[in-house]
């Protein structure tokens, strides 16, 4: 049996990306059969770049949601909220004091972030350890992640091995798993859909709001009747994801026909986004109205992840001399 886990930051409502990129997929191999799935919101992670409280709670909650409404299994695998096992916090101290300071200082992410952030905090700069805590503690063996937290993982397993080589066998060593095929999602000006170009799709909005965004997807100014290319148009890559095959052929011929206009390609795209999507719009809209669910199955998890990761800090400990 392998376990799996991953975190995922709450750091803002997730959107047509984050799903196609990042939620489906790994729902995907939680339900591989024989693997178990550790899954959490890296809740504590968040802070090191946003400080509203209520904004933190929303998110995490709207995270939790969009996982719970495109059916992961809570009951067979363990989802829970990383500030819900606080003694993470303590793991990572320990780490911390295996962890080289060079290495954190040449880390990309903190290199490029602390050039580009107003707010260079000292969780940026040790953010990885934490990680390291969120994978050590559980004694998890595969650790789905996009590529640009390969280094994350070099720098967990660099640290276990510290700690390995001077306590003994303690820690599982994590293996780094990136799936080459899961594609990158482009926004409504066609770069990468993100949060921080805020060029996103969020497929869980009122149909009036979700119809103001298909409209806003950037095209060039070709005239109803002008046959048109489908492979440099915005509204035809996004529809090219979410529709079925036969859709697409439909939609493609009728661009290159002519007589199709953008206007009418936004139509058909926001049909299927709104129809596609319905059951989980429900579903997450429920989940949304009635937190406290969401927060009694994270609890539950957080006992299950628990049960795992006490015992592994308290090998630890007691190896340490505490
Ligand atoms: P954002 O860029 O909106 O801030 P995050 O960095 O929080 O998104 O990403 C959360 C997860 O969603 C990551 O696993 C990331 O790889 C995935 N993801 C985000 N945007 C996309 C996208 N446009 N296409 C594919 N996957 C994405
Ligand atoms: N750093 C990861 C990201 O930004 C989130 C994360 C936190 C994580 N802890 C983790 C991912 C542990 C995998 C394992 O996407």
């Amino acid at each position: 049996m392998a376990r799996i886990l991953t975190g995922i930051q709450s750091s803002g409502r997730p959107h047509l990306g984050n799903l196609l990129g990042a939620i489906l997929p790994a729902i995907e191999i939680s339900n591989i059969p024989g693997n178990e799935s550790l899954f959490f919101i890296a809740d504590l992670h968040t802070l090191v770049s946003l400080k509203d409280g209520a904004t933190r709670k929303a998110n995490t909650h709207a995270v939790a949601a969009a996982w719970l409404a495109f059916g992961f299994d809570t009951n067979k695998h363990i989802f829970y909220k990383q500030s819900d096992i606080p003694q993470v916090c303590e793991l990572a101290w320990i780490l911390n004091c295996f962890t080289p300071y060079p290495m954190l200082a040449n880390a990309h992410s903190f290199k490029d972030k602390s050039s580009r952030l107003a707010d260079v905090n000292a969780g940026l700069f040790t953010y990885p350890v934490l990680m390291a805590a969120d994978i050590l503690m559980y004694n998890a063996d595969i650790i789905p992640v996009g590529k640009d937290q390969i280094q994350h993982l070099e720098i967990t397993r660099d640290i276990a091995t510290a700690f390995n080589n001077q306590y003994g066998e303690t820690f599982v060593m994590p293996k780094v798993q990136v799936d080459e095929n899961v594609m990158t999602i482009p926004g409504i000006d066609g770069q990468k859909m993100s949060k921080s170009y805020n060029n996103y799709i969020d497929i869980f909005v009122s149909e009036k709001e979700l119809l103001k965004v298909v409209k806003s997807i950037v095209t060039d100014s070709k005239g109803l009747d002008e046959p048109k290319d489908p492979d440099t148009c915005n509204v035809y890559k996004i529809y090219e994801l979410v529709a079925d095959a036969d859709q697409i052929a439909d939609i493609r011929a009728k661009y290159q026909a002519g007589g199709f206009g953008y206007g009418h390609a936004k139509q058909v795209l926001f049909d299927v986004l709104w129809n596609k999507y319905a059951k989980e719009r429900e579903l997450f809209n429920y989940y949304m109205n009635n937190t406290h669910e969401i927060d009694l199955k994270l609890k539950a998890g957080a006992e299950k992840a628990w049960a795992i990761g006490g015992e592994v800090l308290k090998n630890v400990k007691e190896k340490v001399g505490y």
